[in-house]
């Protein structure tokens, strides 16, 4: 029960909903005091680039929803994912990563600390165990994982994944923004640290963007006072705000956006213009077995590939939408599309973009909040052009 957690109303005059701290100091009574709050600098509010009470609150909150010790609210999701990973590397190390992770973090990994930082990084599928085992070097310091991976929708064992990690002294981080914490506890699994852009669903009104480092305290502490501190990816005391705003529904937005999901993962399963669909929470996944064993709940994340690859056809589909809005990101309240094709094909032609093995009709969609008979009606309106 996160409602009322951390939430401490008389500390803030009774008031029901917390107010916001919209200050860049805290001021003390005395020299003491003041001394005092810099023994603990991680703990005391001095300055909001390192705490605020607004942001405090939250991270209270996701500490607890997701079984960790301590938790830290930075500016994105990407500032989250780089500060954590950072924590855990230096030059000369090795990481051990997904094919399949989300653009910007295997960037970040395979392009920018392996060619500015000296990092040696091994690409794993991820989906079996021995892979990873044989991927592990004397030197691999973080095995960085994404269950289930972006646009595949791949599951890793995080349990037997986490006992090889332990065993070979390296540390691992899971980006679990699909399945939120209240769907997946990746910490319980033994995973050191889990990492989440609460631009999704944790934020879920796509009114803000932010990210969170959620772990150990000692873990938590030692991000907060060196890459949090430093390099000042801090949360704005309103954005915290809107993050226990956005906690108090978390549990009815995500019963909503499963059962929508599931219904339109169906009915696009069943339809014959569709060749396959990529949730976890369909029978037909390959790794079904494995995501009901390690989440409690799938949300409203999915890939599908048409039949066709004609282009025009596939622009037309899209088009015609009404409910799904065109747009980038996920986990909000209100339904999108995207195909990844849109990135591509700003890079390559048609013809390149499909020696690459990938396919034109791979159509990515987040199934929000309205009612699931106009969201299939939708879709089922938009196949039929096509
Ligand atoms: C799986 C995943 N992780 C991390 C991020 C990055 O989060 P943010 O956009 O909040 O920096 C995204 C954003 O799309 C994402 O899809």
């Amino acid at each position: 029960m996160i409602n009322h957690f951390g939430e401490e109303r008389f500390e803030h005059g009774g008031a029901v909903v917390p107010p916001i701290y919209q200050n860049t100091l805290f001021t003390f009574e005395n020299w003491d005091h003041i001394d005092k709050a810099f023994s603990d600098p991680i703990n005391n509010n001095i300055y909001t680039r390192g705490n605020n009470p607004s942001v405090t609150i939250a991270e209270k909150k996701l500490a607890k929803l997701a079984g960790g010790e301590r938790a830290k609210l930075f500016s994105s999701g990407m500032a989250a994912i780089s500060a954590a990973i950072m924590y855990c590397v230096k030059s000369g190390d090795h990481i051990i990563t997904l094919k399949n992770l989300y653009g910007p973090s295997l960037n970040f990994i395979n392009e920018y600390l392996k060619n500015k930082w000296n990092v040696g990084v091994t690409l794993i599928n991820g989906e079996d165990v021995e892979e990873i085992e044989k991927a592990i070097r004397p030197n691999t310091t973080l095995i960085y994982l994404e269950s289930p991976s972006s646009a595949v929708f791949t599951i890793q064992d995080l349990s037997k994944i986490s006992e090889i990690a332990r065993a070979n002294g390296i540390k691992t981080i899971v980006d679990n923004s699909w399945a939120t914490p209240l769907f997946q506890k990746t910490l319980l699994m033994g995973i050191d640290m889990e990492v989440h852009s609460c631009s999704k669903y944790i934020g879920g009104h796509s009114d803000v963007v932010a990210g969170v480092v959620i772990g150990k305290k000692d873990h938590i502490e030692s991000i907060a006072l060196n890459e949090y501190l430093l390099f000042g990816g801090k949360l704005a005391p309103f954005e915290g705000w809107l993050l226990t705003r956005s906690l108090r529904t978390l549990s009815m937005r995500m019963d909503r956006h499963q059962s929508n999901g599931m219904m339109v993962a169906k009915f696009l399963e069943s339809h014959p213009k569709v060749k396959t669909v990529r949730y976890p929470g369909l029978e037909s996944h390959p790794q079904h077995k494995l995501a009901k064993s390690q989440m409690k709940g799938f949300t409203g994340l999915m890939s599908f590939e048409l039949h066709t690859e004609d282009l025009d056809k596939i622009k037309g589909f899209v088009n015609v939408l009404n409910y799904f809005k065109i747009g980038v990101s996920w986990g909000g309240h209100e339904s999108l599309i995207y195909a990844p094709a849109i990135s591509y094909l700003r890079e390559m032609t048609s013809e390149a973009f499909k020696e690459t093995g990938l396919s034109l009709g791979v159509i990515r969609i987040s199934v929000g909040l309205e009612d699931s008979k106009d969201l299939i009606d939708d879709l089922a309106n938009a196949l039929s052009k096509i």
